[in-house]
C-alpha cells in the first residue's frame, strides 16, 4: 500500500479487537519510531500494553478503552514540540495503516497511567491508540478546498494534490482550523487558525500535504 492509499484508507478507529500486534509489526513500528525520534529530536515510545491509558469517563463514552497498545508522543518541551509530534506521529500512523493496523490520535487520556519514560525537560504531548480495529472507521465530513486555501496567482500542478491530502488529515474534533497559503514564489505556508491541539493538527496537515505534493511530482 502506498502512503497515498494509506491516507485514503485511514480513519479514526475507537473500538478494537482483543488481539495483540504481532512482534514483526511491532519491530517495524519501533524501527520507524527510532528514525522519527532521531530526525525530529523526539522521544516517541510504543507501549505494547495500553494499560489504563483510556480509563477516563469520556473514553468510556467515546471508546478507545479497548485499544491494546498505545504510542506515547513525547519530546523536549519547546514551542515547536506539538507541530513536530503531529508531523512525525502521522508518518507513524500512516505506516501503521500500511501494516493493516488502525489508529486514533487521542487528546483525552489519563496521563498518569501512561507507562512511558519522560526525561527531565520533556513533555507527553498526546497519545495514539493502535491495534486491530473492529472496523476501518469512516470518512470524516470535510471542508472544501476553497475553504482552506489562500492563493495568489496560478497554482502549481502539485498544489491541489497536496491540499486534497491535507483535507483527509485527522484533526482534533475534526476542526480543520488551518489555512494553506500559496505565496507568489510558490512557497507554501501552513497557518494555524487556533482551536484545541491545533499545533498538533498543523504538523499532521503538513505531513499529508507533503505526501500529496511528492506524489504529484513523481507522477507528473
Ligand atoms: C490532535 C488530535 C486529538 C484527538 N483527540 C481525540 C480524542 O481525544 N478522542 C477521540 O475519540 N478522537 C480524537 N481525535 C480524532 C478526531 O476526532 C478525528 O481525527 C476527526 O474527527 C477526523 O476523523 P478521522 O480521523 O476519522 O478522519 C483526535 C485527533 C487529533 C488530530
Amino acid at each position: 500500500m502506498s502512503e497515498i492509499d494509506a491516507i485514503k484508507k485511514r480513519h479514526s478507529v475507537r473500538n478494537y479487537e482483543d488481539v495483540k500486534i504481532e512482534q514483526s509489526k511491532v519491530d517495524k513500528l519501533n524501527a520507524l519510531i527510532a528514525e522519527c525520534n532521531k530526525e525530529g529530536n523526539l522521544h516517541i515510545q510504543f507501549l505494547e500494553d495500553a494499560g489504563k491509558t483510556f480509563n477516563k469517563l469520556l473514553n468510556k463514552f467515546m471508546g478507545l478503552g479497548s485499544a491494546p497498545s498505545v504510542i506515547a508522543c513525547i519530546g523536549p518541551d519547546d514551542d515547536t514540540l506539538d507541530e513536530r509530534i503531529g508531523y512525525y506521529g502521522e508518518r507513524i500512523v500512516l505506516t501503521a495503516q500500511e501494516l493493516g493496523l488502525n489508529t486514533c490520535w487521542a487528546g483525552t487520556y489519563n496521563s498518569s497511567n501512561v507507562k512511558a519514560e519522560i526525561s527531565d525537560g520533556e513533555r507527553l504531548a498526546i497519545v495514539i491508540a493502535i491495534g486491530y480495529g473492529q472496523d476501518g472507521g469512516k470518512p470524516h465530513k470535510s471542508k472544501s478546498m476553497e475553504d482552506v486555501i489562500s492563493v495568489k496567482g496560478d497554482r502549481p500542478y502539485w498544489f491541489n494534490s497536496g491540499v486534497e491530502m491535507a483535507l483527509l488529515a485527522p484533526t482534533a474534533i475534526n476542526q480543520q482550523k488551518f489555512e494553506i497559503r500559496l505565496n507568489e514564489d510558490n512557497s507554501v505556508e501552513f497557518v494555524d487558525k487556533g482551536g484545541i491541539l491545533s499545533k498538533i493538527d498543523l504538523g499532521i496537515v503538513k505531513y499529508h500535504f507533503e505526501v500529496g505534493k511528492k506524489y504529484a511530482m513523481e507522477n507528473h
